[in-house]
């Protein structure tokens, strides 16, 4: 099994998750964070860390939101690691609420 962000992460990115991750398994993207499922040893202490309930464990995903395996798998290849937190961007507390923002997802530069 891995842990998994979701699209809640979109443009909050509070960081308070990567502070209890005892294996370094976060990796950051311009506006979220994945988790490398390779690096997660499934200890589920990011879980209640995360102040908007943005990661779940693989099987607690719910049904809509299991694209996300793929996803967290996929980037954090690409992304690098976070091992600190740091200040969510200035209007995270506006985005917050706001639900299924995948739209707004931004990768990066892709490889
Ligand atoms: Fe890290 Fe544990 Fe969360 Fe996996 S479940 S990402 S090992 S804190
Ligand atoms: Fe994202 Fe929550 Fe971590 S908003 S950066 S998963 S604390």
């Amino acid at each position: 099994m891995t842990f998994v962000v979701i699209d809640k992460c979109i443009k909050c990115k509070y960081t308070d998750c990567v502070e209890v991750c005892p294996v370094d398994c976060f990796r950051e993207g311009p506006n979220m964070l994945v988790i490398d499922p390779d690096e997660c040893i499934d200890c589920n202490l990011c879980i209640p860390e995360c102040p908007i309930d943005a990661i779940f464990a693989e099987d607690d995903l719910p049904e809509n939101k299991t694209e996300f395996i793929e996803l967290n798998e996929k980037y954090s290849r690409q992304w690098p690691i976070i091992t600190a937190m740091k200040d969510a961007p200035e209007d995270a507390d506006d985005w917050a609420e706001v639900d299924n923002k995948m739209q707004y997802f931004d990768p990066g530069k892709e490889d």
